[in-house]
């Protein structure tokens, strides 16, 4: 190509992000939409893929480790991938209202999505658990919010019966257009990697996300878009730990709020995708939750919520049992500004206050 045409090409060529039309618009083919799907969406996905090299080192044995950071969606966490699936074909059967029972990130979502296509927006909330990005989101977005004394698996139990009695569309992870919304972030990690990863770290909650994520590699790789299917190893906070476990836990209790979680609904699936792929969970205390954040802030310059840094710290964990060579993803599910009180309290940080306003004084407390 001459130099003059290349020059056109620059100036007339659009950076690529502004072709993203949100993930349905991206992967059609593969989700149950039609012609006539309104599609209501914030251009939620296609969100880096981004190599840790702090937790690699960690490891050793020449492994490539990668941070799927989904906490870069529209409203800071993954759930906006389900939740463009389940708003827009609840607006194709022309529903009014959406409930979801919560542990923050869902009711941000639904909220913001319900708002974008017109709805009322529920969110059922356990009193005094969600973090306090996700409560100012969810009044943002003008949710009518009804916290309970109770925990998530109550408020779950009372969404489903409600939605099953009311004409009001439920947007938990029981409702499939969620997980098929959330299967594309498996395709995403694929089209980066050129394969699917050896393993998939990911932490569990309710469990729709490790069932959406196995779908999306199998579907890929039964279309011939990846040469393997990766372990699928999932991670639970030690004392909410149902899955891992093998039995409901009836008080669960954690610092990652988000997977505060005692039953989850989607158990049955998530033990398949365990099967089928040869995958394991395991537990992380939050002691090595807050480990795996401190790292990825400080040594990173990524900023996750707790729960989402349950991956990290669960791959830490196993790192005797990873190959050699190994190409391992870890997902962080949600961002860091969702729990502003856990980043103020839990950080290594110097903060000097009481600083007088002049050059000396600051210099002193440099230490120059
Ligand atoms: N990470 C974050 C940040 C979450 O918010 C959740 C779930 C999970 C991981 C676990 O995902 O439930 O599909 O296994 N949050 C839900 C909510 C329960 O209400 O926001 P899962």
């Amino acid at each position: 190509m001459s130099f003059s045409k290349k020059l056109k090409q620059f100036f007339t060529s659009k950076p690529k992000n502004n072709n993203w039309d949100g993930l349905i618009e991206a992967y059609k083919p593969w989700l149950p939409v039609t012609k006539k799907t309104p599609i209501i969406t914030l251009k939620e996905g296609a969100t880096p893929l981004i190599e840790i090299k702090s937790i690699a080192n960690r490891i050793g044995k020449g492994v490539k480790v990668y941070a799927k950071y989904d906490g870069l969606n529209p409203t800071g966490s993954f759930k906006d991938r389900g939740m463009t699936m389940a708003i827009s074909k609840a607006k194709e059967d022309g529903c009014e209202a959406v409930i979801c029972a919560s542990t923050g990130n869902t009711s941000a979502s639904a909220a913001a999505y319900a708002k974008r296509g017109g709805m009322r927006a529920f969110v059922v909330i356990p009193d005094g658990y969600v973090a306090q990005g996700k409560l100012a989101q969810a009044l943002v977005y003008g949710a009518e919010i009804l916290a309970i004394k109770g925990n998530f698996d109550k408020a779950l139990d009372i969404v489903r019966e409600l939605s099953n009695k009311y004409p009001i569309t439920l947007v938990n992870s029981v409702n499939p257009y969620r997980l098929q919304g959330q299967k594309t972030a498996a395709f995403e990690i694929i089209e980066n990697l050129g394969n699917a990863p050896d393993w998939l770290c990911i932490p569990m909650g309710n469990a729709g996300n490790i069932t959406a994520y196995w779908m999306g590699f199998e579907e890929y790789f039964y279309a011939n878009k990846s040469k393997q299917l990766p372990r699928m190893m999932g991670f639970q906070a030690s004392g909410s730990a149902p899955l891992v476990e093998g039995k409901s836990i009836s008080n669960p209790e954690t610092i990652a709020t988000a997977i505060r979680i005692g039953n989850p609904v989607n158990k049955e699936k998530a033990l398949l995708a365990r099967e089928s792929s040869k995958g394991k969970f395991s537990s992380v205390t939050d002691l090595e939750i807050i480990n795996a954040y401190k790292i990825l802030g400080k040594e990173e310059g990524i900023f996750c919520e707790p729960a989402s840094a349950a991956s990290v710290a669960g791959l830490l964990k196993l790192k005797n049992d990873v190959p050699k060579n190994s190409t391992i993803v870890c997902v962080l599910t949600g961002n860091g500004l969702k729990d502003p009180d856990c980043a103020i309290n839990n950080n290594d940080s110097i903060f000097h206050t009481d600083v007088e306003p002049d050059m000396n004084s600051i210099i002193k407390k440099m230490g120059f």
